[in-house]
């Protein structure tokens, strides 16, 4: 039978956050037709998020084209349009949002703003499998670890100051090693680290479930600087570190709230060392260690459609008049009414 023709629902998803522009569509069923991701890579230096926006307002029509032709659908066969509405960089969040508003006016059909947070866990429960996971979700601009609790993930803990990957990009850009198209620098850092052999003691900061990745990541730069440590070395010695906090964080939300799945993902979910250490914990608490293929773990298209999908047949859209984007929309803040 043709795809497009065999479905009772579908939803289109834009995700716009960051650096990435990606276009999903998802049926009401849960399978995941098309999710086409355009990534924007600085000539140099940090993402800028209004070059970043340019990027994405550039892409848009080609990245829907595609999303729509492996699909097999055309947009009037989409009953639902989502959008990430936040959190994350206001530039880029406004350009994904001005599409999908145009997308939905157009077409007549219903707007379902998402929170960008959540959506990393749902992808993550559909693609992996897991029904109510203890999940530690790490990429560049996030470090959080969340469970469901009486009608909402509760965040058990996040980073204080920096994000997980975006410590191991800093690090990266400051040992001079150059990324290419495809390659992130925490792959890079996690190529490096294979061959590092002495484990070089860097600043360790765990308070209370919370953690701080900036006291690292200047030690690192420094020993870097003192140039008394290999690279190899340091990048060991960092991910060891790092990983390490994070893990003892989603070890107590595993132990305190006896959930028998625990997830990882976003970007950083693609690091070997990382995937092993959960997964230690997770058997040595008798649950299932889930992680997600590298397209959904990252920011995807897909993840906005399918939460959309979630959104939608519990009855929540967002009118055009209040899908202003939320820079700061916490996790925490949102109702997932389909867990209950
Ligand atoms: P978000 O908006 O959710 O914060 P993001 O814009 O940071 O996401 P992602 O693609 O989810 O985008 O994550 C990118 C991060 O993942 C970068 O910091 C990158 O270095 C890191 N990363 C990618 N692959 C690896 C790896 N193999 N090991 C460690 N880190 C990795
Ligand atoms: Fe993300």
């Amino acid at each position: 039978m043709e795809k497009g023709k065999t479905r009772d629902g579908y939803c289109l998803g834009i995700e716009s956050t960051a650096d990435d522009f990606s276009v999903g569509i998802a049926t009401f069923k849960g399978e995941i037709l098309a999710n086409v991701i355009s990534a924007y890579i600085p000539p140099e230096g940090g993402i800028h998020p209004r070059e970043a926006s340019r990027h994405h307002a550039e892409v848009a029509s080609k990245v829907l084209e595609e999303a729509f032709r492996k699909a097999c659908i055309k947009p009037r066969d989409l009953a639902v349009i989502a959008f990430s509405q936040g959190p994350g960089l206001g530039p880029c969040l406004r350009t994904g949002a001005a599409v999908a508003r145009a997308l939905a006016s157009y077409l007549h059909v219903p707007l379902v703003g998402v929170n960008h947070c959540v959506a990393h866990i749902e992808i993550g429960k559909l693609k992996a499998g897991a029904k109510d996971p203890v999940t530690l979700y790490v990429s560049g601009g996030n470090t959080i670890v969340a469970a469901f609790d009486a009608g909402r993930y509760r965040v058990f803990g996040e980073t204080l100051d920096i994000a997980l990957g975006n410590c191991l990009d800093v690090f990266a850009r400051e040992a001079g090693l150059k990324q290419k198209p495809g390659e992130p620098f925490g792959a890079i850092v996690e190529k490096l680290a294979k061959s590092g052999k002495r484990l070089v003691p860097l600043p360790y900061a765990v308070r209370g479930m919370d953690m701080s990745f900036s006291g690292l990541l200047t030690a690192a730069i420094k020993a870097l600087q003192k140039g008394d440590y290999k690279l190899e070395d340091l990048c060991y010695s960092l991910q060891e570190t790092a990983f390490s906090m994070v893990v003892e964080v989603t070890e107590r939300a595993l132990a305190h709230t006896e959930k028998k799945e625990v997830l990882l993902t976003g970007g950083v979910a693609a690091n070997r060392r990382l995937q092993e250490m959960v997964r230690f914990i997770a058997e040595e608490h008798n649950a299932k260690f889930c992680t997600v293929p590298s397209e959904y773990a990252i920011d995807n298209g897909a993840m906005i459609a399918w939460t959309g999908v979630l959104a939608f047949t519990h009855g929540i859209t967002t009118p055009i008049e209040k899908s202003y984007v939320r820079l700061k929309w916490r996790l925490e803040e949102v109702e997932v009414p389909w867990m209950k």
